[in-house]
């Protein structure tokens, strides 16, 4: 069967490989040495992706010399966009005294940085380490010990990186979510793995019915990013707590994306949940690689030195790296003290953004759709994707109907808009990705204006 929109993305690609020969070239280069020419999966796309030379706020600068504008904004990490002045002088200075590269030893910054975020998400105590990846493993390790459980819950689409507990139900298939998506991970993930809906939650009091004495943990995004950052609705927020604590599961929300991102704390505080342990990456980093898990000490005393049995939540030579500490805690202690102009303000350019993105497209009879708006919690957010139903009446509620080419033409957002927009000089994952502060009015005009020429060359292909 031919691929849908064939003709049109024939042409996208051609043009897109006249425009960017340097970036052609330094796949062929990288793909020799890189399996697929990239380090993250989601880097790539085809026919190559760009390579880039340098990056500033809401731009980055293609290998060839071209201004983009960026909505990857380092995987949802750049808050305040790409190099803020407020963590890189601090890193710049700390380096200039000759500090900051001498891993291994502890230091009294460590202790302050996870003073702020512990205080800041209303944990008890927390243990950094290097990616979200590592966080989420390390959270359900704790939960099967102290749970004596084995049982992983996750939702359909729920992204916890590549960790072996949760690679089930991650990517779409014709199945739905229901299968193992890694080669090489234990055979009991097929069974220790369960795959629930999203903001279903009917579909999690029938799961907790059946397994809730087998389940160690719950663990799920308040806005997953597969879902399109549609927020959990408020009762199913409430109901994973009301059903985790019945039946003696932990509740383990991953913030990865969503912590700090929506206000100066956990998205979880907006819905007056607290989870009993929370996991925290990129934001918080303000650029450099730190991640956390956080929560309740009696939780964590399981990984302690005396803990009988131990969690060996115990390794990492880049863990708590002074760069990435010091990065860290000038990006939590920015976004705390301007958390009352700095939310609303990304919150009301994702509306105008959204709101924008739909109206150009519908001037020119395309039918798209943007996810990513608030909720009766979350007020307002500064992420997004887009995407295009095959029917009007389409009401997404995650990860199901978003990702199923029988209801959304998936091949639109992810090939032709993603070219489209990058030949009019803006990159998108889904559709659109993350806003950051450094998204000025022309920036967000400027976007319009490529999604306007985009939409023209859907039109004229119908
Ligand atoms: C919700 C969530 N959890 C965990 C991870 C994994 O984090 P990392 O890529 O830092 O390993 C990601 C990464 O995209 C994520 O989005």
């Amino acid at each position: 069967m031919p691929e849908r929109h064939e003709q049109l993305l024939q042409t996208l690609t051609q043009e897109y490989r006249q425009a960017f020969p340097r970036s052609e070239q330094g796949q062929e280069r990288a793909a020799k040495v890189l399996v697929d020419g990239i380090s993250h999966g989601a880097r790539t796309y085809r026919p190559f992706p760009l390579r880039v030379r340098a990056a500033r706020g809401a731009h980055i600068t293609e290998a060839g010399g071209d201004s983009l504008i960026d909505y990857w904004q380092g995987h949802f990490a750049n808050i305040l966009g790409h190099n803020p002045p407020v963590v890189t002088e601090g890193l710049a200075a700390m380096l200039q005294e000759g500090y900051g590269l001498q891993t291994g030893l502890p230091e009294e910054r460590e202790a302050e940085f996870a003073e702020v975020l512990a205080r800041a998400t209303s944990a008890d105590q927390v243990r950094l380490t290097t990616s979200g990846t590592l966080a989420t493993m390390y959270a359900l390790m704790i939960a099967r010990a102290y749970t004596g459980r084995t049982m992983v819950l996750k939702v359909g689409g729920g992204w916890h990186g590549a960790n072996p507990l949760a690679l089930k139900g991650v990517a779409h298939s014709d199945d739905g979510y229901d299968h193992v998506d890694s080669a090489g991970v234990p055979s009991s993930a097929e069974q220790e793995i369960v795959v629930t809906r999203y903001n279903d939650v009917d579909a999690l009091e029938r799961v907790f019915g059946t397994y809730g004495d087998q389940i160690a943990a719950f663990i799920f995004e308040p806005c997953p990013s597969i879902a399109g950052f549609i927020p959990a609705t408020d009762e199913y927020m409430q109901a994973a707590r009301h059903l985790t604590s019945h039946h003696g599961a932990l509740l383990i929300l991953d913030e990865v994306i969503t912590g700090f991102r929506y206000c100066a704390s956990g998205a979880q505080s907006l819905y007056g949940v607290q989870a009993d342990l929370s996991t925290y990456g990129k934001v918080i980093g303000g650029g450099m690689p730190i991640a956390a898990v956080a929560g309740r000490s009696d939780l964590l005393a399981l990984i302690g030195e005396n803990a009988r049995p131990r969690v060996w939540f115990n390794g990492g030579t880049y863990s708590a790296h002074p760069l990435s500490v010091e990065g860290g805690l000038l990006m939590l202690r920015h976004l705390i003290a301007h958390e009352d102009e700095l939310y609303p303000a990304l919150a009301e350019k994702g509306e105008r953004l959204r709101q924008g993105i739909e109206r150009v497209m519908a001037k020119h009879g395309v039918l798209a759709r943007c996810t990513g708006g608030g909720n009766e919690v979350i007020q307002g957010s500064s992420l997004g994707t887009v995407y295009f139903p095959l029917h009007e009446d389409l009401e997404p509620r995650g990860a199901e109907e978003l990702n199923d080419p029988r209801l959304c033409d998936v091949t639109m957002t992810e090939r032709v808009l993603k070219l489209g927009l990058l030949l009019q000089g803006v990159n998108v994952m889904h559709g659109l990705g993350a806003i950051s502060m450094a998204h000025t009015e022309e920036v967000l005009e400027r976007t319009l204006e490529a999604f306007d020429a985009v939409a023209q060359r859907i039109r004229a292909e119908a």
